[in-house]
C-alpha cells in the first residue's frame, strides 16, 4: 500500500489518546501547566467506592445518627431518610446526602429517595417521652438505667412501628439490587464521572483510522463510532482508566451488563494489571438490533489474550484486583479468526448499567426493633422481672406488639434481612463484647454506639442474612471481635 491510497493517520488523537490514560504521563504534566489543573489524583477513578447508597431511615435519631457516621467512616455513601431536614443539617455531616420523607406516609416514599440502594437500615422509633410534669424524685431504675414513667408523643406506635416500617419495607423492595450483586456502574444518572472513568481506545493506536466514543444518552451510556479496516486497523474500543484501588470482586461468578445493541458482536475484556499493553481477558457476546438484553460475563470463560492472541497457561482471573474494564468492536475474534458478524461502518452499544453477581447473599434491610417484643401475653412471663415496655405494653400503645408485626412485614418480604433486638439502650461509649441470643429472654442493656457498629457491620455479614436475635452488651471491653463466629451461632428463621 503506498502512501497516497493509504487514509490520513491522526497522530493527535494517538497522542490524546495515550495521555487519558497516562500512558505519556509527562504529557499531562504539560497540560496541567498550561491548564492551571492542580495535579491532583481525583481523577482516578476509585475501584473501592460503594456506588449503591445505604438508605438510612431514622437517621436524626440515637441510633440513626451514629449509623450515619460509622457509615461514612466505612466509605459508603450514606442517604438518610428525615423528617427534619434543619435538625438533619445540624446532627449529620455534609457527606451525608438528605432526603425528606415520613414512613407513615407511603406516597413520601418518591423514587427519588429510594433509587440506587444497596441496603436499608431502619433505626426509626415512635417517641417515648418522660411523663410531662414527671420529675427526678420519681425517677425509677430498671437493669441501672433510670427512666422516668414513660408516654408516647407524636404518632402512634401502629402507624410508625407497624405501618411505617411495611412501608419502607414494600417500598424499597421495588429498588433494591438482587442479593449477591454488586452495582459497578449506573449509567442512569448523569454524573462527571463517565468522562474522568472511561476514554476512547481505537486502533489509531496501532496506525488505523477507526473512530469511537463514549457519552450519556438516555440515561445510558452510548459507545459508539465507525470501524474502518483501512491502514491494517479494525477495531473501536472504550476502556476504563486504571482504578485506584481496583475492584475487589472477589466471591463474585463475573459481570452482567445491561445493554441494548445493533445486531454486532462485541468483546468486554477486564485487566488485572495496571500495564497498557498487557494481559487481558476477553469474552466475546452477541447483541440483537435494538434488543435490549442482560448479557453474562462469568470470570471462568473468559480467556486471556495479549492483544488479540490467546495465551495459553495463564492463571485465572484475580478478581480482587481488577484494574480495568474495556468494550470494544473488533473485525478480528481471536488469533487472527474473523470476528463473524463483523461489518465496517458506523456501530452503536448502549450499556445502562455494569454489576458484578453471584456474590454472597448480605443482608440489605437491617431493621432496629426491640427485645420483648413476643413477650407481651406470653405465657409464664413474670412482668416485674421484666424491661419497661414489655410491662407497660398496653399504656404505650402496644409498641412492642406493633413492632413484632413491623418486624413480620420485612421477614415475609423475600428481601434478605437482619433483625437486631438490643436491650435497654445507654449513651455509654460502648466498646463491649455483644452477647447475641435467639428466642426473646434475655434482659439487659447496650451502647446505641455499639448497636450501630453492629448494624453496619451485619451488611457484609453473610450469616447476618435472614437471622432475627436480641443483644446485650457483656461486662468485658471487647478488644476485636470475630463477627463471622458471633453471627455464625445464629439460626436463620
Ligand atoms: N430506648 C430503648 O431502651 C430501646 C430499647 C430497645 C430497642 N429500642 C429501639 O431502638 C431503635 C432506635 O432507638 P433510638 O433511641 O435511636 O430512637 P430515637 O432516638 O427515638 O430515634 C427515632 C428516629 O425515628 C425517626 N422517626 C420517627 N417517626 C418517623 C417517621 N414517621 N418517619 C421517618 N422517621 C421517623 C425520628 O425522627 P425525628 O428526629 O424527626 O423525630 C428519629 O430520627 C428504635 O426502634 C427503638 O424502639 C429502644
Amino acid at each position: 500500500m503506498t502512501n497516497n491510497n493509504r487514509s490520513r493517520w491522526d497522530l493527535g488523537r494517538f497522542i490524546q489518546t495515550l495521555t487519558y490514560f497516562e500512558v505519556i504521563p509527562f504529557l499531562n504534566w504539560v497540560q496541567d501547566l498550561i491548564q492551571g489543573r492542580p495535579n491532583s489524583s481525583k481523577n482516578i477513578p476509585d475501584g473501592a467506592k460503594q456506588v449503591g447508597v445505604i438508605l438510612v431511615a431514622g437517621a436524626t435519631g440515637g441510633v440513626g445518627k451514629r449509623v450515619v457516621k460509622q457509615l461514612l467512616e466505612k466509605g459508603y455513601k450514606v442517604r438518610a431518610l428525615v423528617r427534619d431536614i434543619d435538625k438533619a443539617r445540624s446532627m449529620l455531616s455534609d457527606e451525608v446526602e438528605l432526603v425528606v420523607a415520613d414512613i407513615t406516609k407511603s406516597e413520601t416514599l418518591t423514587p427519588l429517595i429510594l433509587a440506587n440502594t444497596q441496603a436499608v437500615i431502619c433505626c426509626t422509633a415512635v417517641r417515648v417521652q418522660p411523663v410531662e410534669g414527671d420529675n427526678p424524685e420519681r425517677a425509677k431504675y430498671y437493669q441501672g438505667i433510670k427512666f422516668y414513667q414513660p408516654e408516647i408523643v407524636g404518632d402512634i406506635p401502629e402507624n410508625v412501628e407497624y405501618q411505617g416500617v411495611k412501608n419502607l419495607v414494600e417500598s424499597t423492595k421495588k429498588y433494591l439490587h438482587k442479593a449477591g450483586e454488586k452495582l459497578l456502574f449506573d449509567f442512569t444518572k448523569p454524573s462527571t464521572e463517565l468522562k474522568n472513568t472511561w476514554g476512547a481506545v481505537d486502533d489509531v493506536v496501532m496506525g488505523g483510522v477507526s473512530q469511537s466514543n463514549i457519552q450519556l444518552v438516555e440515561e445510558t451510556a452510548l459507545f459508539a463510532g465507525n470501524v474502518s479496516t483501512e491502514n491494517s486497523g479494525g477495531f473501536a474500543s472504550v476502556r476504563t482508566k486504571n482504578f485506584a484501588p481496583p475492584f475487589n470482586l472477589s466471591g463474585y461468578e463475573g459481570v452482567e451488563l445491561l445493554l441494548r445493541g445493533d445486531g454486532k458482536r462485541y468483546k468486554f475484556l477486564l485487566r488485572t494489571e495496571t500495564q497498557w499493553d498487557g494481559v487481558a481477558y476477553s469474552y466475546s457476546f452477541n447483541t440483537e438490533a435494538n434488543t435490549w438484553m442482560n448479557v453474562r460475563i462469568p470470570f471462568a470463560e473468559m480467556i486471556a489474550v495479549f492483544r488479540a492472541k490467546t495465551l495459553k497457561d495463564s492463571p485465572p482471573i484475580d478478581a480482587s484486583k481488577i484494574c480495568s474494564f474495556q468494550l470494544m468492536l473488533s473485525k478480528f475474534e481471536y488469533d487472527g479468526e474473523l470476528n463473524p458478524k463483523f461489518s465496517p461502518g458506523g456501530f452503536a452499544l448502549q450499556v445502562e448499567s455494569m454489576k458484578a453477581y453471584g456474590g454472597a447473599n448480605l443482608p440489605q434491610f437491617v431493621l432496629v426493633s426491640s427485645a420483648g417484643v413476643t413477650r407481651p401475653g406470653r405465657p409464664g412471663i413474670n412482668l416485674d422481672e421484666e424491661p419497661p415496655a414489655v410491662k407497660l405494653n398496653d399504656q404505650l400503645g402496644g409498641i412492642l406488639t406493633w413492632k413484632l408485626k413491623g418486624e413480620d412485614s420485612l421477614r415475609e418480604s423475600g428481601i434478605s434481612y437482619t433483625i437486631i433486638r438490643p436491650c435497654a439502650l445507654t449513651e455509654e461509649v460502648g466498646g463491649k463484647e455483644f452477647i447475641f441470643e435467639q428466642g426473646d429472654n434475655i434482659r439487659g442493656k447496650i451502647s446505641r454506639e455499639d448497636v450501630a457498629k453492629l448494624c453496619v457491620e451485619a451488611l457484609q455479614q453473610t450469616k447476618a442474612s435472614n437471622v432475627t436475635f436480641e443483644v446485650k452488651e457483656g461486662e468485658k471491653t471487647a478488644s476485636s471481635i470475630d463477627w463471622e463466629k458471633l453471627f455464625s451461632q445464629l439460626q436463620s428463621n
